[in-house]
């Protein structure tokens, strides 16, 4: 069989290092199968799935379930995430045992009311987990004050989109990226920052990447593309946890992205169903929206605009996910997650995304009727088309594998020693040298 590719550019399949798909428990809003295929057509081949399902990812035996899900319905490859936590402190090997690419740790209350740690409990589960080398992504925003300010909202009658961005301000997200830095730092753990939807956020993250935290962060299309005008035009579609701020923020992000502030985009892919999103009372609307199938023509369309080069986009959709996580082949080393894991892709076509067009279950996002440049035309995983000429193609449900049998973290290096640990506390920073 020959294949012709004249037109087309062939980029590494886009990462996408956060995605829900809803599988099990909330299946009317996505499943593994049409998750994949999702992302199939958005030139992604690999994703690593939140643990905010049902049951929550939370100890063993939930995992594996998940896993054989995963493994029967999957188009693309994937990654599990499992909960960090209060409660699962006690689990941190078992569920490694069982596969996971890394832990997510939910510092503020989002979609599925999963506990929030204290301080200290986070302090313990990371020293837990750094010496196994496992990186721990976090939703970084401060709980109480956005309860209260969405208290006072509620109770003064508000219930307009703008209210939701109200109750959640950026300084819930900045105390956080702190607050998580610095455990990293006193721990050793390696974290993650997910969706940063704020400039104010960048300081911090800068900050602990000057003090050697390994550190990364992520940032998503919304973010950098929208801003409060479009609440108007989207209602409560575009609530999203952490909210899309003001426009002001997005020059900032794009700016943190190109000097290595924020390593990765990822799309925070969260369907919920036209009904879940359209509801009068905007505090019962589930936040989020679909993204994995339009982030690759999104981010795109400003390579075609010049903003930017492709080597960039590739930086940011595979490269850096891919070294962070562990599936970078070291040099003259060739491993199985290089195989061919591809998106061919024609940088000059001008389309316009559709919601109806969607392959998620969840055909209702910001995105609808607008413009771009740039359109996967086949997707590959480990040399295999997927996805070709825009339809998936028949047998491949089941393709998808689990990546993290070839993770290949680095060796855990706790920043600090006793002895520059007991520097610091006494404050002689030069015996810390
Ligand atoms: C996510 C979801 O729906 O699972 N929602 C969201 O608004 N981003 C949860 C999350 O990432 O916080
Ligand atoms: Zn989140
Ligand atoms: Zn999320």
């Amino acid at each position: 069989e020959t294949f012709d590719a004249t037109g087309l550019h062939i980029l590494p399949g886009a990462i996408d290092v956060h995605v829900h798909f809803r599988d099990p428990g909330y299946t009317h809003k996505e499943d593994f199968e049409s998750g994949t295929a999702a992302a199939a057509f958005g030139g992604v081949t690999t994703v690593f799935d939140m643990p905010n399902t049902i049951p929550t990812v939370a100890d063993g035996e939930t995992l594996k379930a998940k896993h054989a899900i995963a493994a029967s319905k999957a188009h693309v490859d994937y990654g599990l995430y499992a909960v960090l936590g209060e409660d699962t402190i006690d689990k941190v090997s078992e569920l490694i045992e069982a596969g996971i690419i890394g832990f997510k740790c939910y510092m503020g209350n989002t979609f599925g009311r999963i506990p929030t740690p204290s301080t200290g409990a986070m302090l313990e589960a990371f020293e837990r987990v750094a010496p196994t080398g496992k990186r721990i992504s976090l939703h970084a925003e401060t709980n109480s004050v956005m309860e209260r300010r969405q208290k006072r909202l509620t109770e003064s009658g508000r219930s307009d989109p703008l209210a939701h961005l109200a109750s959640r301000p950026a300084v819930v997200a900045v105390e956080a990226v702190a607050r998580a830095a610095i455990l990293a730092e006193w721990t050793g753990a390696r974290i993650h920052i997910l969706h940063i939807s704020s400039a104010a956020e960048l300081g911090p993250l800068r900050d602990a990447k000057a003090r050697g935290v390994d550190i990364t962060g992520e940032t998503c299309p919304h973010y950098l593309m929208l801003g409060e005008a479009d609440y108007a035009r989207c209602r409560g579609i575009i609530r999203v946890n952490p909210p899309v701020r003001e426009s002001v923020n997005n020059e900032p992000l794009w700016a943190g992205l190109l000097d290595g502030t924020i390593d990765m985009i990822a799309t925070d892919h969260a369907p919920h169903t036209p009904e879940e999103k359209t509801r009068a009372d905007i505090w019962s609307v589930d936040c989020g929206f679909p993204g994995v199938e339009t982030q690759m023509p999104l981010m795109l369309t400003e390579v075609a605009a010049g903003r930017y080069d492709i080597r960039d986009y590739v930086r940011w959709s595979a490269v850096n996910p891919a070294k962070v996580w562990g599936l970078y082949p070291k040099k003259g080393a060739i491993l199985p997650g290089a195989d061919a894991d591809l998106a061919f892709v024609d940088l000059n076509h001008a389309w316009t995304l559709r919601d109806a067009d969607l392959q998620s279950r969840s055909k209702i996002s910001p995105w609808d009727g607008r413009s771009v440049v740039g359109l996967p035309r086949h997707t590959m995983v480990r040399g295999r088309f997927v996805m070709k000429d825009r339809a998936l193609v028949a047998d491949t449900k089941g393709h998808g594998r689990s990546v993290h049998a070839i993770q290949q973290m680095p060796e855990a290096k706790p920043l600090h020693t006793d002895e520059t640990l007991a520097a610091v506390i006494a404050d002689r920073p030069e015996a810390a040298a």
